[in-house]
């Protein structure tokens, strides 16, 4: 309705240039997403570019890269948590593994092979390195090509030889990953996931939260270089002002969970992990783990997209463990399949995360 009525607008040609100029351009934007996706180069900064190529949560990008000596610290930017959906920051500190995980491919194909590890006050992540020969690793190659790709699937099944080389990926100490590829038991992960998805879209502080954070058109996209850029989803650009108005009307659970229901039926399969423990350490090991599958399978030719709902809802955590009988708590789940590819989502520039 609300693109309708645009569309009005734009044919009265005053309306054209208005509405070019607050949605701004597709194409500028195309140019802006590969730039920052732009090839590896051994400057430390085209190092931290890569690594804040990694999945966070609601693309907040809640991390500030410190440079001392032959060490990068990733420390939490507590500024950009996102209290409601993450109310003890596992999130964040698993957003701040996915970074870890880029780093530590990025640093060794330029020359830094390390490791990272906890900082001592629990808090944050050292990457330690030492200079040597570049290392390469096909897994680097995929992180700017990687994407969370929230679009239909095309069914197809992804065979045994793939689902094992992703299982190597992820392997990673203090994470277990289940894999579920039949239907019985991806039907009961998707009606976990829809039942996550409607206490979610019936709570106003977390769909306050999540509207914070969309950008709704290429121009509030390139000016914040943050958030969850609507196109990326597969959403037409809209004028922020009207953005908001069809976020608040037209955003609904009947339609939200349809949608949901086709995404994972048409996906190969979902993977959860498990951390070992609910502390810190585990929770960046887990974004390792998961950043790591997610570059496996960019590689493989597969999308991947987060469906963490039964995460996210604390009540529906034991359910999602049951279907691959589990009882610890479940930190994300993940579809993959072969699908399209969307425009890429935004980050902010290198310079304004390095501290
Ligand atoms: C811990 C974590 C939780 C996430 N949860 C969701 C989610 O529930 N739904 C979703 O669509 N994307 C989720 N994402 C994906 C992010 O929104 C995505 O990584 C971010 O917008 C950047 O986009 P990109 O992955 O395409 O680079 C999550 C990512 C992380 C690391």
């Amino acid at each position: 309705m609300l693109v309708g009525a645009g569309a009005a607008l734009v044919a009265t040609g005053a309306g054209a240039a208005a509405w070019q100029s607050a949605v701004g351009s597709m194409a500028q934007y195309e140019a802006f997403a590969a730039g920052l996706r732009d090839r590896l180069t051994p400057d430390l900064e085209a190092v931290v570019r890569y690594a804040t190529l990694a999945a966070n949560s609601h693309n907040t990008q809640p991390w500030r890269f410190q440079l001392e000596g032959h060490a990068i610290e990733i420390r939490p930017d507590l500024q950009r948590r996102t209290p409601v959906v993450d109310p003890d920051d596992h999130h964040l500190y698993v957003s701040l593994g996915c970074a870890a995980a880029n780093l530590t491919l990025a640093a060794a194909a330029t020359g830094r092979a390390g490791e990272a590890s906890l900082t001592a006050d629990g808090n944050g992540i050292r990457y330690d390195y030492f200079m040597g020969a570049p290392k390469a690793d096909p897994l680097t190659d995929a992180i700017p090509k990687r994407q969370s790709t929230r679009a239909e699937y095309d069914g197809r099944a992804t065979p045994s030889a793939d689902l094992a080389e992703l299982e190597r990926a992820a392997a990673i100490p203090g994470v277990s990953l289940a894999l579920v590829t039949d239907r019985a038991r991806m039907n009961q992960v998707r009606d976990v996931v829809l039942a996550g998805n409607e206490d979610q879209m019936n709570d106003p502080a977390f769909m306050r939260e999540l509207k914070q954070w969309i950008r709704f058109n290429p121009r509030s996209a390139m000016a914040s270089g943050d958030g969850l850029f609507s196109a990326s989803s597969g959403n037409p650009a809209l004028p922020t002002g009207l953005g908001w108005i069809a976020f608040d009307r037209l955003f609904n659970v009947a339609q939200e969970n349809r949608n949901y229901a086709r995404q994972i039926d048409s996906s190969a399969g979902v993977a959860i992990f498990f951390g070992e423990r609910p502390d810190h350490d585990h929770w960046i090991r887990v974004g390792q783990a998961c950043q790591r599958f997610a570059l496996a399978a960019t590689k493989l030719g597969l999308k991947i997209a987060f469906i963490n709902q039964p995460i996210e809802v604390a009540r529906l955590r034991g359910d999602l463990a049951a279907i691959v009988g589990e009882t610890r708590r479940p930190d994300l789940v993940v579809r993959f399949g072969y699908g399209p590819t969307l425009p890429f989502s935004p980050r902010r520039p290198v310079a304004s995360v390095i501290a």
